[in-house]
């Protein structure tokens, strides 16, 4: 029946593959998790953190998200131990030059937030904008690599909440945090124990975000 000779070099025919598909199984724990997860206040995370095996376990998976061009746009500033002290003693002190009327109270804000949970992974968008890779796809795999992270931690028994406040909008703040010209936070994705499983929020209706392509061109084509 196949006469052809095998052309190697032939370009395959148009359409979708002729090959048979794979059936893979669907992965069970992974969508379980996936409904499950949410985040956690940043108030109910909570020691033990991630040993620095787990934390280099969860890096791992967020740095294998969709990167077109292979560019790696992102990149990841580890706080925990000591730094969260140091990094909120310098932010309080920036905080507090461009705040001189701050009161006495919020003095040490920025040290307390960065205290409260035991592992803080900044997510510091680097996108190339000199690339042949649109910016925005770069942008949005940082955005990924977020995501990708908190399901990470989430599946290796850690709670997640992903803020994004003063430190990380602003550029002297951000400079204290690590960030270079050119580089901007994505998140501070906080990582800890829950210390309770939180009440899911309201999701989405799907009718809501989703819909059907449906030609409206032909709408006024019909019209004569
Ligand atoms: C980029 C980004 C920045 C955010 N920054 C804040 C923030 O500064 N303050 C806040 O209350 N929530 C912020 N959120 C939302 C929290 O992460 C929120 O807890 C989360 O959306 C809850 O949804 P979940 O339970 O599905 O994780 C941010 C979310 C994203 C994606």
């Amino acid at each position: 029946m196949n006469h052809h000779p095998v052309h190697h070099h032939a370009a395959p025919p148009p359409g979708p593959s002729t090959e048979a598909p794979l059936m893979l199984p669907p992965a069970t724990e992974t969508l379980a998790l996936m409904q499950r997860r949410r985040s956690a206040p940043l108030r109910g995370l909570v020691e033990p953190g991630p040993t620095v095996e787990e934390l280099r376990h969860m890096l791992s998976l967020a740095a294998r998200v969709p990167d077109h061009g292979r560019l790696m746009p992102w990149r990841f500033i580890v706080v925990a131990g000591e730094a969260r002290a140091q990094l909120g003693a310098r932010l309080d002190a920036l905080y507090a030059a461009q705040n001189p009327d701050l009161p006495a109270s919020k003095a040490d804000m920025w040290t307390l937030y960065l205290k409260r949970a035991p592992v803080t992974v900044v997510l510091v968008a680097r996108p190339d904008p000199a690339a042949k890779v649109p910016e925005w796809n770069q942008v949005l795999s940082v955005g990924a690599a977020g995501m990708a992270l908190t399901l990470a931690a989430s599946a290796l028994g850690f709670a997640t909440q992903w803020l994004l406040k003063w430190p990380g909008r602003d550029p002297e703040a951000a400079a204290l945090v690590g960030t270079k010209p050119g580089e901007r936070i994505a998140g501070f994705i906080h990582i800890g124990r829950p210390v309770a499983i939180a009440e899911d929020r309201p999701r989405p209706a799907l009718d809501e975000v989703v819909s059907a392509w449906t030609d409206q061109s032909s709408i006024s084509k019909d019209t004569p």
